[in-house]
């Protein structure tokens, strides 16, 4: 709401930008930036200042522009300390690092199947338990529902109550397959001694640009 304040970083990805942006225009909020140092770090000299008013802290694990993979687990405590929340959009990190959110102490983690070998269109969005009962439904349709009368409806519990329509069941497991390895995908030397999801790298690639291609044609 009006005066609540969103603090991101100078090295977010537009879809941790433009959002809030939009949230600014819609309910005026405050969107606030923490600059970077000339060496690619976040610039956390100013971060109690910054904190303050602060709702929610939305911050990338790892920066598609820089590469600089950030203290999530320091600044988790940092916004837990005033009383926010903390969201990481794990788009570049969760592809290249184990990612434990309960050692991390996040509320919320964002990331994307494209950037992990698995298809696009298609992502992950992690919450606590307690948070996500807290929220209410933005689709409504078919499935995201327990209950629909004349008079109205109650919402499902849990995830499938965000899930409104059919879901993209096939995008779906091939998100999983990667999902479901915790070793960096992009490191060759221990790709070519790690099985991907069950396969070999280049089953995973070929896997991965016929997904592509039935994308295309959807
Ligand atoms: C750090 C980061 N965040 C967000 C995104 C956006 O993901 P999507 O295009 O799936 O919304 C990307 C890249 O696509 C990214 O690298």
């Amino acid at each position: 709401m009006a005066g609540d304040v969103v603090l991101v970083s100078e090295m977010e990805h537009h879809a941790n930008i433009v959002p809030w942006f939009q949230l600014r225009e819609q309910t005026g909020i405050e969107v606030r930036f923490i600059p970077t140092t000339d060496d690619y770090r976040l610039d956390l000299s100013g971060l109690d200042e910054l904190m303050r008013g602060v709702r929610l802290l939305s911050i990338t694990g790892m920066s598609n522009v820089l590469g600089t993979i950030n203290p999530i687990n320091e600044l988790a405590a940092v916004a837990h300390r005033y009383g926010a929340l903390i969201a990481v959009d794990g788009a570049q990190s969760v592809a290249h690092q184990p990612t434990d959110v309960v050692a991390l102490d996040v509320d919320f983690l964002i990331f994307t199947g494209h950037k992990m070998l698995g298809p696009t269109g298609i992502g992950v969005f992690w919450t606590r338990e307690d948070i996500l009962d807290a929220m209410p439904p933005f689709l409504g349709g078919g499935g995201m529902i327990a209950d629909v009368r004349t008079d109205g409806y109650t919402p499902a519990n849990g995830p499938t109550r965000f899930e409104a329509g059919t879901p993209p069941s096939p995008r779906r497991s091939d998100c999983t397959r990667p999902c479901s390895t915790s070793r960096p995908r992009y490191d060759q030397r221990r790709a070519t001694r790690t099985r991907i999801g069950g396969r070999r790298p280049h089953e995973t690639r070929a896997r991965f640009r016929r997904s592509c291609s039935r994308d295309r044609t959807e």
